[in-house]
């Protein structure tokens, strides 16, 4: 574990794998359904989908959720990506970069979506997708900012959903099967199956339930600093009070979830450092300032510590900002009081707080690290990433149908009092039931296809 994974997963480009590496063997299968497309749902209550959410930002870099995919259904761990839109998990073909036993990768059963279909085309954006025939497969790559990748093909198959007014459902949804993944970061890749893509593009699992009718295309995640937390998929969650609710930028091209322009504050007072795009990106284990930021938040840090009993320290090589105090140190609360809170704000007086704890982590050395790391020197350019460590603690909610974005504090270790009616039971811990079904309860009859021949 010494080389603490640092997973950012924002998504820079999609590129269109100009050659086939493979083809599903799928002419005997129908082509999937038409998906229907009925009037949004009206906003009832019970319309979403509640995930008990696995990982920490330290020593772990990732939050996941487990997902039942396919009749019968198999799981997969899921890293939660706010900062992609398309979901994959490790194809059972012949597959490179498969870290998953052959038993725990998801097997496409001729259930290819193919390249005439919309979502074919939206997933190439802005590229303009020509189909050879248009049935062929629909080839995917997404590459992320830590120059991960993943390479594969469209498919479609039931998730099924447990929604929160008790009905279990099981769309057919899109996702990729990949079966080339690469990571040439020094970091080992998280031993997730794959990704829950949850931007704000067309082929997320959001806008695809959205486009269903089945719930409003909202989404939210509350990060627990202890580890753990839940996830939810829908508005039933979101408190009608006590958010602060940020506009989104919009960037059709953008994949991910941004605001701004924000000032930088320390302690309360200016900085001078303004005009920050800031993205909230789950799928980032830390948050990245670009340079200028960067600088100013370090100094300013450092500065504060003269006179303390903190020392600068290059031995931990968790991250590249690290000190040490007298004795090694357990928590953050510590040390806390040295530190001066960071605070992003938007217009009209809406501000994002970063406490001590929403930007240090104290290391398994015993040293306390700064989370906020150089964008810049990562390719980041302008960009600044609000990961996970600066999400913790907060419910924070991602409003595709009045395009903003929320947060407020929040105990994530249970689920939060939205003032509605709830159904007697709702408050039973989620960890039993919600979001997820067990492998036992079967959807009907799957037909059985033979194994492809690949
Ligand atoms: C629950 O919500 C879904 C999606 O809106 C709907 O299809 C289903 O009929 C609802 N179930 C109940 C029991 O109201
Ligand atoms: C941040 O990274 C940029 C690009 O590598 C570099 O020029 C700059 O000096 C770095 N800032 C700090 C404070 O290290």
């Amino acid at each position: 574990m010494e080389e603490k994974s640092k997973r950012l997963m924002l998504v820079f480009f999609l590129v269109m794998s100009a050659t086939f590496r493979f083809c599903f063997s799928a002419q005997s299968q129908p082509p999937p359904k038409k998906r229907s497309t009925q009037s949004t749902a009206d906003n009832r209550f019970g319309s979403s989908a509640v995930f008990p959410v696995t990982g920490n930002s330290y020593p772990l870099g990732y939050y996941s959720v487990s997902l039942s995919i396919g009749n019968p259904p198999k799981l997969y761990d899921l890293d939660i990506d706010t900062g992609s839109d398309l979901t994959w998990v490790q194809c059972d073909a012949p597959c490179s970069g498969c870290t998953k036993p052959r038993d725990n990768l998801y097997n496409p059963r001729g259930n290819r979506v193919p390249c005439k279909d919309p979502l074919c085309s939206a997933i190439h954006l802005p590229a303009n997708l020509q189909c050879e025939t248009p049935d062929d497969q629909c080839d995917y790559e997404v590459e992320y900012a830590d120059h991960g990748s993943s390479l594969g093909v469209l498919v479609i198959d039931h998730i099924p959903l447990r929604l929160t007014n008790g009905s279990i459902l099981g769309p057919r949804l899109a996702f990729g099967c990949g079966y080339d993944q690469r990571n040439p970061s020094p970091n080992p890749l998280p031993p997730t199956a794959g990704v829950l893509g949850l931007g704000n593009g067309k082929v997320s699992i959001m806008s695809q339930l959205h486009d269903l009718g089945l719930t409003q295309n909202v989404l939210g995640h509350c990060l627990s600093g202890r580890g753990g937390g839940f996830l939810f998929l829908g508005d039933d969650l979101v408190p009608s009070s006590g958010i602060s609710w940020a506009p989104m930028s919009h960037n059709s091209l953008e994949k991910h979830y941004s605001s701004g322009p924000a000032e930088l504050l320390f302690g309360r007072k200016s900085t001078g450092v303004r005009g920050l795009q800031v993205v909230f990106d789950s799928g980032s284990s830390y948050t990245y300032f670009s340079s200028q930021a960067y600088k100013t938040t370090l100094d300013l840090v450092r500065g504060g510590l003269t006179e303390k009993p903190l020392k600068d320290t290059t031995e931990d090589q968790t991250l590249p900002i690290c000190w040490r105090g007298t004795k090694p140190l357990k928590t953050v609360h510590e040390v806390k009081d040295y530190f001066k809170p960071l605070l992003l704000s938007f217009s009209k007086n809406v501000q994002l707080h970063l406490p001590p704890e929403a930007y240090l982590i104290v290391t398994e050395h015993g040293n306390v690290c700064l989370g906020i790391l150089n964008g810049t020197e990562v390719g980041l350019g302008d960009f600044n990433i609000i990961g996970d460590i600066s999400l913790q603690d907060k419910m924070v909610i991602y409003d595709n149908e009045k395009q903003q974005i929320g947060w407020a504090s929040a105990d994530c270790d249970r689920l939060p009092n939205a003032d509605r009616n709830y159904n007697e039971g709702f408050w039973q811990p989620y960890a039993a039931d919600f979001g997820i079904l067990q492998e036992t309860e079967l959807l009907p009859t799957a037909e059985k296809s033979k194994r492809h021949a690949l």
